[in-house]
């Protein structure tokens, strides 16, 4: 197997950091592995927030749903999906007037802008955690900035096109770092040829068996199996009810309607 492969399959999320700053060099060439990742039309419609700063750590480590490794965490990146600055260029470049000159339709960001934008960013995100673990640095994605919208628009300084999709907490293996290798549902249950399979009840069975054998029994949900578990714990978590809260917020400004 070739070197980038092993570090594909030898990755594991990393949520304990060796308490040492990452290295202008290494940092150097985590940003440049995100940069030379594809974006849509090469416009690089994402932005990178380095923080290194205790305080803005320490918030983020509550307000991304009370997860304390986040301050701990020599360096956290925070991947924006960001139209602002196009838009920024198309207004000190006269865009909307050269669209009434030539007869085109103006559009402010809408959501297509949104989903476009949050590709470039999550595949640049990708690319810095593929190029931290060549490393020797681990990282944690952070779903949960995307959570608390208004707060974090104030702490991060965020105009109203660039919406937090990902965040990364980065930091070298300790050097008592055991590995643990989470499981994966088997490929039959997520690849398909040509056209999408819904699964049939008997397959969700096979699927989940793993999950299911593995739930403790009982629980401090009352869950009776894991659906139940999962749904307690995730799905209908009271992080993700803020998260669809924070995100509705923030849908208001990829309207396509001036600001
Ligand atoms: C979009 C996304 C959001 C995540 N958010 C969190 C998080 O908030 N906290 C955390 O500890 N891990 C988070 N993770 C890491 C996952 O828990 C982890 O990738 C998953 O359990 C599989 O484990 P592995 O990465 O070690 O293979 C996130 C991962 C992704 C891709």
């Amino acid at each position: 197997m070739n070197e980038v492969l092993k570090t594909i399959q030898g990755r594991t999320s990393l949520r304990r950091y060796k308490d040492v700053p990452i290295k202008e060099e290494d940092l150097e060439l985590l940003l440049y592995a995100a940069q030379r990742a594809p974006t849509a039309g090469n416009l690089m419609l994402y932005s990178i927030l380095l923080i290194r700063d205790q305080h803005t750590k320490e918030v983020l480590s509550k307000t991304c749903d009370h997860q304390p490794f986040i301050a701990k965490a020599p360096l956290v990146m925070v991947f924006l999906a960001d139209v602002q600055r196009w838009y920024d260029y198309y207004r000190i470049s006269n865009v909307e007037e050269y669209c009434r000159r030539t007869g085109m339709e103006y559009r402010e960001p809408n959501l297509s802008d949104l989903f476009i934008s949050v590709s470039d960013a999550l595949i640049a995100a990708q690319n810095v955690v593929i190029a931290a673990e060549s490393l020797g640095i681990g990282s944690c994605y952070i779903g949960d900035v995307m959570e608390n919208y208004e707060t974090h628009r104030e702490l991060l300084g965020l105009p109203e096109y660039a919406f937090p999709i990902a965040m990364l907490c980065l930091g070298y293996y300790p050097d008592d770092h055991k590995p643990i290798v989470r499981p994966r549902f088997d490929q039959q249950y997520f690849v398909f040829e040509e056209k999408y399979h819904r699964l049939n009840a008997e397959e969700l069975t096979a699927m989940f068996a793993e999950l299911e054998a593995s739930i403790p029994r009982p629980n401090k949900y009352a869950a009776e199996n894991a659906a139940q578990y999962t749904f307690a714990r995730k799905t209908g978590a009271a992080f993700s009810q803020e998260m669809d809260r924070s995100i509705r917020k923030a849908l208001e400004n990829w309207q396509g309607e001036p600001l």
